[in-house]
């Protein structure tokens, strides 16, 4: 393994530091831009290096096949596996791993079906640890905190961030706090960062406002920031791109659909890309499209501004990991898309919802905030950004049972408001209700349920 050899780069200014000369709030003193990782390889880097010396490409891709097969922890991690793409950690006995990563990439076939697509894929980022892909990005950083000897680590969260830091936390056995803006994530995530012995505080404002207490926080207190302004955090969340480029045997898809929230994860994606675009593991970049809530869409109206001012929101949605109205990481993401040639939409409450029961009846699932991709997707077809033949991946960010008070509230039909139920069109409404699968309550007798199955049979068509 190699030492640590990279720097950081403000992605504003391009100020260019080395990684432990950064400050507590990951942030340019300068210009107050976010800085990204950059190594000899990365493109336009100060450190930039000839094409000669780049590492080899069909080696790398032997050592990572190789390492598949190993015992070590290290080699079992989706994330440290591409180690060598991500040389951050000076000592790697301060590897933090969980075996993240490795996620399977789905065929969709129904879901392509009912969008009109010949070939739809979903990359199941909810399938890792604790069930999102903030996995990835925290054994990253949270190893970096551990060889730079911190002893707690803090983020704010809406919810994902919180249980992935609270369970590396606990791993490596470092002390962490968790702030969550109270009543506004979903249970399952509240009891992770509880189960896993974080120090978590429900604090009385959103997502937003939490992020704002925790940056005043580290600054007054000798607590390393895990929220993805870490730069180290989207050194994790580039490895699902290695792994879509494996899994597809280096056969490049058309393009990526990413949900988005803090836009963090949407440029990490992008980055991938890029570098391995650099090295020559392939050769050329599929799009990045990023999909967001109508509740919570600063990004689409940046977009669609002619000016392209970007003006925070009072974000409000029922798919709370992405209950965000001013991200963090927006400037990046807006680079992923101008670079890469995507796109950005937003979809409503309703299309989340039935996008969602159409992944759910794939046997696949996801989290509301999944589920937007495909929604999204949706759109983005009709509009003609995405052709039939296009090969495209949904990244699938978390897991189904994450929400479960979402999907069952869809189920019996209480999620959605009489006026938003009265505004979805027939041909939806069709879909809501061959989707919905309410539970029903019988008396113990099988004369009873097989009256039931019956009668079931003959009113339901398989969806
Ligand atoms: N999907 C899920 C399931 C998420 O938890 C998040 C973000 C996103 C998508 C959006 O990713 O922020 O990189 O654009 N969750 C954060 C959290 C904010 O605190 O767990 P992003």
């Amino acid at each position: 393994m190699k030492v640590a050899t990279h720097n950081l780069r403000c992605t504003e200014c391009g100020a260019v530091i080395s990684g432990d000369a950064v400050n507590s709030i990951f942030r340019c003193p300068d210009c107050n831009g976010l800085y990204d990782v950059i190594y000899p390889w990365s493109p336009n880097g100060s450190t930039a290096i000839s094409n000669d010396n780049l590492p080899n490409a069909s080696a790398l891709r032997w050592l990572w096949q190789e390492r598949r097969t190993s015992t070590l922890p290290v080699d079992q991690s989706g994330v440290w596996r591409f180690r060598d793409l991500l040389p951050i950690v000076e000592n790697p006995e301060n590897i933090v791993t969980l075996r993240e990563g490795n996620t399977p990439l789905y065929e969709m076939p129904r879901c392509a079906k009912a969008v009109g697509l010949d070939w739809l894929l979903a990359k199941h980022q909810g399938m890792n640890p604790t069930g999102s892909f903030k996995d990835t990005g925290m054994t990253a950083a949270l190893s970096v905190a551990a060889d730079r000897k911190f002893e707690w680590v803090a983020c704010a969260s809406t919810g994902n961030t919180s249980a992935a830091m609270a369970a590396y936390a606990a791993r490596a056995g470092l002390r962490c706090i968790v702030f969550i803006p109270e009543g506004k994530i979903a249970w399952g995530k509240l009891s992770q960062s509880m189960d896993y012995g974080a120090f978590t505080v429900q604090l009385k404002t959103d997502f937003d406002g939490c992020v704002r207490i925790l940056t005043d926080l580290v600054t007054r207190f000798p607590i390393y920031l895990l929220n993805s302004v870490n730069p180290y955090r989207l050194e994790g969340q580039k490895t699902p791109a290695f792994e879509i480029l494996e899994q597809l045997d280096w056969q490049v898809p058309d393009h990526i659909i990413v949900p988005g929230g803090n836009l963090a994860n949407s440029s990490a994606l992008g980055k991938g890309f890029i570098e391995m675009h650099r090295l020559g593991l392939i050769s050329r970049i599929p799009k990045v499209s990023i999909i967001q809530a109508e509740g919570a869409n600063p990004l689409y109206r940046w977009f669609i501004d002619e000016n392209r001012v970007m003006r925070p929101v009072k974000a409000d949605t029922r798919a709370t990991a992405i209950r965000i109205g001013n991200p963090a990481s927006w400037r990046k993401a807006a680079n992923v898309i101008d670079a890469l040639g995507g796109w950005c939409e937003q979809v409503s409450e309703q299309e989340i919802a039935l996008a969602k029961a159409q992944i759910g009846a794939e046997g696949i699932g996801c989290e509301p905030a999944s589920a937007v991709t495909f929604a999204g997707l949706k759109k983005l077809v009709a509009l003609g950004k995405v052709n039939r033949e296009e090969r495209t991946v949904l990244i699938l960010t978390g897991h189904t049972l994450k929400d479960s008070q979402y999907t069952i509230d869809y189920h019996r039909g209480e999620l959605l408001t009489d006026t938003e139920k009265a505004q979805i069109g027939e041909a939806d409404q069709a879909r809501h209700t061959a989707l919905r699968k309410p539970p029903i309550v019988l008396e113990a007798d099988s004369n009873v349920v097989l009256h039931a199955l019956e009668s079931h049979m003959k009113m339901t068509q398989h969806v």
